[in-house]
């Protein structure tokens, strides 16, 4: 008989004289005529009643199953004569597959986040990290959806590359040589040239730079894979080891790729609004009583938009003090960030048009500012609770100002050669933006650190699992 699993049994429309159900036990009460037990199989947030009575020839293995136990059982789908369940379970064989020690940690009373993070291989059997990544699993896929419906081809960039996309100089190292006692040159230095790949390896920041080979080929590309920053920052934001989608569209300018990153953060709140519903209540009971107004509100109005100079002008006109004061040219901060969103605009908000000194070397220079005030055709996605969740650019075309952007942030000509041709052979007006998926998860669940939105968090000082 094939399995059913408890989301469809819950959803089912008729009863049934012969259902199979294999899952793990959430609880068991024990009455004196009969045993219930509720039955999780990860399917969905509820569990399935399922009722043991105590003539059952099997009856005997119910006491071996304990909270945490995997059990199968054969029997009968029958409306439910209690409260707040349609369907429940009338056991005729019960069958413990795999007893749980009672040792489990996973009880009935609700554990810290800290304690289930240390936990993280038992966590995805509570409700909460089982919604999580129900919903990160939905989404990925509504990602695909999203551009695949678009016409956009799916680009599978490398994971170690040899190149630095965002000049942030925090990458991790991919090295085969011996640490311990590594090959030297003349002057003294590792001879990266003796290395696996006869030069200096990393994992990689970010797809863009190999996107734009395949975008300007096949138009419009999107990569979605891992990538990793060996960032030493101790925030709820970020990662070391974090996922990214990034699109790059041709013939497109900043406009274009602000207007697509908003129809695509709107596109994936609607998908989870409409295929996680039971989950995304579970968050607004139980991690973010705002979650599904806020939800709906930003679905409801259009983004906001704000250059650069603007929210300079409103974050120091705006009469707060700053614990960095900020001025023209700076990079703007967290608390800045987030004071355009949540309380300046009240609602997502775009930034873009940054000075050009702060920015990546691809970013398109802007015409026509003042040689002092020379910025780029950036822009950064805000949002309540978070900040930045979108980082994106229009990519600079003209060939000379690329070679200038590169000189700026003293990155050499020849280590881009390949970057430099797709300006030498037909090159195109094209723009693309990154969303890290992790905080967009935290944007749509409420659950305010990014460790309980993967499921393996990589944070300084922390690898294990
Ligand atoms: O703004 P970033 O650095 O942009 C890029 O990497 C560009 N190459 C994207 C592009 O234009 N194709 O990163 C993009 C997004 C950020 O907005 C943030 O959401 C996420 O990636 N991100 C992180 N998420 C978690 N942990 C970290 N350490 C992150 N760093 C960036
Ligand atoms: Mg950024």
């Amino acid at each position: 008989m094939p399995r059913t699993l408890v989301k469809d049994a819950l959803n089912a429309v008729a009863p049934s004289d012969a259902i199979l159900l294999q899952g793990w036990v959430r609880t068991r009460r024990d009455a004196k005529a009969f045993s219930f037990i509720e039955l999780n199989d990860g399917s969905c947030l509820k569990g399935l009643q399922v009722i043991v009575d105590a003539t059952l020839p099997d009856y005997p293995q119910v006491a071996r199953a304990n909270t945490g136990a995997s059990v199968e059982i054969h029997g009968r789908l029958v409306e439910s004569k209690g409260q707040g369940q349609k369907w429940e379970v009338v056991a005729e064989k019960f069958i413990v597959l795999g007893e749980a020690d009672a040792t489990y940690p996973l009880q009935k009373k609700g554990h810290s986040l800290e304690f289930l993070r240390e936990i993280a291989h038992l966590r995805p059997r509570s409700n909460l990290f089982g919604a999580v990544f129900r919903v990160r699993s939905r989404l990925a896929y509504a990602v695909h959806q999203f551009f695949q419906e678009k016409n956009f081809f799916y680009v599978h960039t490398p994971i170690i590359t040899a190149s630095d996309a965002e000049g942030a100089g925090d990458m991790f190292r991919v090295t085969t040589l011996n640490v311990g006692n590594p090959p030297k040159t003349e002057q003294g230095e590792v001879d990266s040239t003796q290395d696996f790949f006869g030069k200096k390896t990393f994992l990689t920041v970010s797809g863009q730079l190999e996107g734009e080979i395949f975008a300007t080929a096949l138009s419009n590309i999107y990569t979605f894979g891992p990538t990793f920053r060996a960032e030493n920052s101790h925030t709820s934001r970020h990662a070391a080891e974090f996922w990214m989608i990034e699109p790059e569209i041709a013939f497109c300018d900043l406009a274009g790729d602000m207007a697509l990153a908003e129809e695509f953060v709107k596109y994936l709140i609607r998908d989870a609004q409409e295929h996680c519903a039971a989950d995304l209540e579970f968050f607004s009971k139980f991690v973010d009583k705002e979650l599904l107004t806020r939800l709906a509100f930003v679905l409801d109005r259009p983004f906001q938009r704000c250059s650069y100079t603007e929210a300079v002008e409103i974050l120091n006109k705006c009469g707060k003090t700053w614990e960095h004061p900020v001025a023209w040219g700076d990079n703007l901060q967290s608390e800045h960030e987030r004071y355009l969103t949540e309380e300046h605009f009240k609602c997502p908000v775009t930034v873009y048009n940054y000075p050009r000194a702060i920015k990546a070397f691809y970013m398109r220079v802007n015409d026509g500012d003042a040689p002092e005030r020379q910025t780029v055709a950036a822009m950064d996605l805000l949002v309540p609770g978070i900040g930045e969740i979108i980082g994106g650019s229009q990519r600079e075309e003209r060939m000379e100002l690329l070679k200038e952007g590169m000189a700026l942030h003293h990155l050499a000509e020849k280590d881009y050669w390949w970057y430099l041709d797709l300006r030498r052979y037909g090159s195109v007006p094209h723009a693309g933006f990154g969303l890290g998926f992790e905080r967009m998860l935290m944007f749509v669940t409420g659950v305010a650190n990014i460790r309980d939105v993967i499921p393996f968090a990589r944070t300084p000082g922390t690898a294990e699992f």
